[in-house]
Parts: structure tokens; sequence; C-alpha cells
């Protein structure tokens, strides 16, 4: 009942609208929330230098939205900015409904300049931490922002209420225009330029130039526990998190609830978000918290800057205490960038509060070798071969090098039956098999680039295994599923063994996310039931990797009836 009024909500008709208003009068339960979101140029000053950045609202990050499980929102992008854009609520689950989904040329075309898309969804049983960002080339790097999804009215989190809760989105700043970056990596087919700044809800904290005013700092009374929802939002670094003399508890990933660990440090991956508690209860005064970069690509440039913010005691009368804001605040010990066993450490000790439901029998066995190639050149000496031995960066899945359509979005030519727009032999497994995390002949690194679709039936019962390969540089890569939520049911390193890893799974309290590392040379094993009808792009969030073609698409077809179909396009729907 509930289900297909929401479904009928997407179809957008302003007479289901309403009825949807009252009835969520009636029931006190849903809310719509309705915002615009006008993506535009602003003048942004970070590093001693101001730039033209593109911002949403004028804001940078960009605008919280607060919502409760079972809200919609309603968000019309208003397109004021000089490059294509779309938007994405990264890790809503979209039910029935890619159309709101905002991958560009997946499940929409761009809204161009000048141009309007209002995207409608509704939250559908997640709680948590997520987040929106652009989906258009390398502009995320700055329009993003948190979607805090509380719990319906009259449910609770599974942990005691925090007195406070702030948002804490790592970010990635570079000193250029960021489409600018992307350009020139795109031409010369070499590794972009990497950043000059990570930053804390925008600002990249004392250790960097010009940056001290802007420093973020996050109140908290002695005594009082406050909740951390922490978002990697930066382009192209997993990262290390840590705060001063204050251990964290891990509540939350990717809006899923998680059994309390106590840790020190985290890891966080692009797209991925954690949830923590920490207790006010050193001696009053102020502790940075910090990140630094997670680097697991070998010979690679990485930004290797550390980024800062104050959690900041107050004393009761709600005033910093006396003295303390010109004592210079504690710095973490965040890891080695390369310490690859304490980022294994502490992802495999995730778990879900209790017993879940992971699927036991498998219809869809699908193994994914994820990594980097190279395209040969005709003239390795061309201005657009400057990548390693005069080639050009590629990455793929399985070998084929992900190519986005131009013409039409994946999601609108399958829907309307154009054909000639892709195609769906996506191959389940890798055309050529090889010892992955070895030495690998040259022969295999080069990937085929097309546009190719691995086909699911509806409720089909998936396995994935993602399988890093050596090729170029062994690397964690943070691969994000959307339309769905999966379980992470196991991990290791080197190549993974169909006969002796499986009986290793974790099919009992295994991690829910929407993102997870392939594990650097090495190998991590997901299930879902395939119960999301629609065209979902996989890919990994490393935003240089993505535009390489490390990334693919699932076709869910339809199931039986309305229920398990996909909802009909809203009329606004950007046309390429
Ligand atoms: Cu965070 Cu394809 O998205």
């Amino acid at each position: 009942m509930d289900s297909l009024k929401l479904a009928n909500f997407s179809m957008c008709s302003c007479l289901l609208f309403a009825t949807l208003l009252a009835s969520s009068v009636s029931f006190a339960a849903a809310e719509v929330h309705f915002h615009e979101f006008v993506i535009q140029a602003r003048p942004v000053k970070r590093l001693c230098r101001t730039h033209s950045t593109i911002t949403v609202n004028g804001q940078f990050p960009g605008p919280t939205l607060a919502v409760r499980d079972g809200d919609s929102l309603v968000i019309t992008a208003i397109n004021r900015a000089r490059y294509n854009v779309t938007l994405h609520w990264h890790g809503v689950r979209q039910l029935r409904n890619p159309w709101a989904d905002g991958p560009e040329y997946v499940t929409q075309c761009p809204i161009q300049p000048g141009g309007t898309y209002t995207y409608r969804f509704t939250i559908q049983g997640q709680e948590g931490t997520l987040w929106w960002h652009a989906h258009s080339k390398w502009l995320r790097a700055t329009v993003y922002g948190a979607l805090i999804i509380y719990p319906k009215w009259g449910s609770h989190y599974p942990f005691p209420m925090p007195k406070r809760e702030f948002p804490v989105l790592l970010g990635e700043w570079f000193d250029r225009n960021p489409m600018d970056v992307l350009k020139q990596a795109l031409f010369t087919g070499a590794a972009p330029n990497v950043s000059d700044a990570y930053t804390i809800n925008g600002q990249p904290g004392d250790l960097y130039r010009c940056s001290s005013k802007g420093t973020a700092v996050f109140p908290v009374m002695p005594g009082e526990t406050i909740l951390l929802r922490i978002i990697n939002a930066a382009l192209n670094e997993e990262l290390f998190f840590s705060v001063a003399n204050h251990q964290m508890t891990v509540v939350g990933i990717d809006a899923a609830y998680t059994r309390p660990l106590a840790t020190n440090v985290i890891v966080i991956g692009p797209g991925q978000t954690t949830n923590v508690l920490i207790t006010a209860n050193q001696a009053p005064g102020r502790y940075y918290m910090a990140a630094r970069a997670y680097q697991t690509a070998q010979n690679a440039a990485f930004d290797n800057t550390t980024t800062t913010a104050i959690l900041q005691y107050m004393s009761t009368s709600g005033t910093s205490g006396k003295g303390q804001s010109s004592s210079r605040p504690i710095l973490p010990i965040l890891p080695a960038y390369n310490d690859t066993a304490t980022a294994t450490a502490f992802t495999s000790s995730l778990r879900s509060p209790g017993k879940i439901h992971v699927p036991t029998q498998i219809d869809e066995n699908l193994f994914f070798t994820v990594g980097l190639g190279l395209i040969n050149c005709s003239n390795p000496n061309s201005p657009r071969c400057q990548g390693p031995n005069g080639t050009r960066f590629a990455a793929s899945v399985n070998n084929v090098s992900f190519v986005f359509p131009t013409t039409n979005s994946l999601m609108q030519a399958y829907y309307q039956g154009v054909p000639g727009v892709f195609t769906t032999d996506f191959p389940p497994v890798p055309p050529i098999p090889f010892n992955y995390t070895g030495n690998v002949n040259r022969g295999l690194w080069q990937p085929v680039k097309a546009t190719k679709l691995y086909k699911l039936k509806y409720g089909s019962r998936v396995q994935l295994v993602y399988q890093d390969t050596s090729i170029v540089t062994t690397e964690d890569h943070p691969m994000h599923l959307h339309g769905y939520s999966f379980a992470v049911i196991g991990a290791g390193f080197g190549n993974f063994d169909p006969i002796n890893d499986p009986p290793k799974f974790n099919l009992i309290d295994p991690p829910v996310r929407n993102t997870i590392g392939s594990t650097p040379g090495g190998w991590v094993a997901i299930r879902f039931v395939a119960d999301n009808p629609g065209i979902w792009l996989m890919h990994c969030h490393l935003d240089s990797h993505l535009v390489w073609g490390l990334a693919m698409s699932f076709l869910v077809e339809n199931g039986v009836g309305e229920l398990q179909s996909v909802i009909p396009p809203p009329p606004d729907l950007p046309r390429c």
C-alpha cells in the first residue's frame, strides 16, 4: 500500500502529489522536502587564491539535506554554470526509479547550461549518512554535500542519542579549475595532476598557507558524546582519519548500522561514509582531527598533505575555555601513507549489528578483474600519448574499458528501444584468465573500449568478486554500485581461490555498504539480490579511474507486474 503510493508519487503527477501530501498528514509519517539547487560559479578563496568555483546555491560544500527514512525529496536542479551537469544521490536505492539516480549518459542526459531537471525520489528503508554530488566529469570536486537520514518518527538509533552531531565532509581542493585538470589529462593521456589540499567541510585547515582563519571547529561540552558523520567526498584518494587523544566508536557505514567498533583511526574510500561516536572525556582543550592519504598505487604521484579541523571543548557557559584558543592543538598520529595492514584490519573488523539476510543460493556468479591498463599509440611521441612509455592511461573491468555514450543515456535508449547505444555482452569472467596479481604479460595490458552491460534477471541472487590486478600497479579501488547496497562477505590478498575462499565467507553478519575497496593486490566478495530494475552504473569512485573506463553497468530487467518494473520517466527528463 505504502510503496504503491510512493511509486505513484515518483510519476510526478500533481494530483497524485497532492494525494500523497494529504495522506502524509493522516499518517503523520513521511514528509516531502522541496529544494532548489542552483548550480552556479561563485568566487571561493582557498590557499591564498580565489577561484571561480562551481557551487550549489553559492555554498561550498553544498547544502546539507536532512530527512527521515520514508521521506521524499523534490530537488529542482537549475544549471546556471557553463558546464553540463547532473546530480547523484550517492547510496540512495532509488527503487524502480533510475530516472532520479543521476550519472550522466547512464540514467539521464546531462542538464545543459540554462536547463533544469527535478529529481524526485523517496528514501525507503535506509538510515544514516549518505551524500550527494555532481556526476558529470569532475564537477563533484566542488559540487557535493551531506544527505542525513534520521530514523522514522518514533524509531531510534541503536545507540544512546548523541548530544550533538556534525557532518564531516572530507574533500580535495585543486588550486586550479578541476575541469581544466581533467581536460589536460584527457588530452595528454597521462595521469591527472594531484590536488593541492584535502579539506574538512571545505576548509584545508591550519597546516596549509592562508587557511587558519577558516579552519573548521567542532564545539563539544566536556563529558558529552557526539556523532560525526564522516563522508569521503575526495576525488581521487582514500583517506585515514583520526582525532587526537580521542577514541572513536564506529556505529554506521554507508547508511547501514554496524556493530559498535572502537578504533583510533578509520580508513574511508571516496564514496564511503562512516558514523562515529566520540566522547569528550579528555582534559578540556583543543584537539585536531586530521585526514591524509591512504595511497596504495606504486610509483604514483599523490597529494601527501594533511587536512585538519579542531575539536574544541567549551566551558559550561558555552564559550571556549580560557586561554584555549591560543594553545596549539595536538595532532593525532596517522598511519603511514601505505599502511595497508592498518587499513585492512579496520575494514575487516566491520560487522552488521546482528544476523542479516544474505542470499545463500547464487544465480549469478560473477568474477570481475578491476585495474588499470595502457592504450598503445601508433605514434608514441604524440602529445596525446604522455602516459608511461608513450601510451595513454586506461582502466577496465574484465578487460572492457567503459565508454559512456554521448548521444543518449543508456536508460533512455533502453526504455525507448533505441538500438546501437550499448550491447549486453559484458563478460561475467575475464576473457582470458591469468595470474592477476603476479607479473602480468604486457600483451594483457591493453583493454578494449566498449559500452557493454551485464543483464540480470529481476530477483537474481548475485555474487560478485572484485579481483584487483597488478597491471601498471596494484591498488585499492573503491568500487561503488548504484541502486543497491550489498553485503561484503569476504576479502583477501592475492588471487581469489574459488575452492578455498568461499568456505570462509561471512554469511551471518557481514557489513552492508554501497562502496567497497577492492583490496590492493587482492579481492573482495559481495552479494546482493537484483531486486531493483533499471540500469545501474558500477564504477571505481576514484574519478581519475572512472574517466579512464573503470566502470560497467548492470541492466536489471523488470520482474512481473508494475511493482517490479521501472516507473515511467518524468516528463522533464533532459534530452541529449
Ligand atoms: Cu558517488 Cu557513481 O557515484
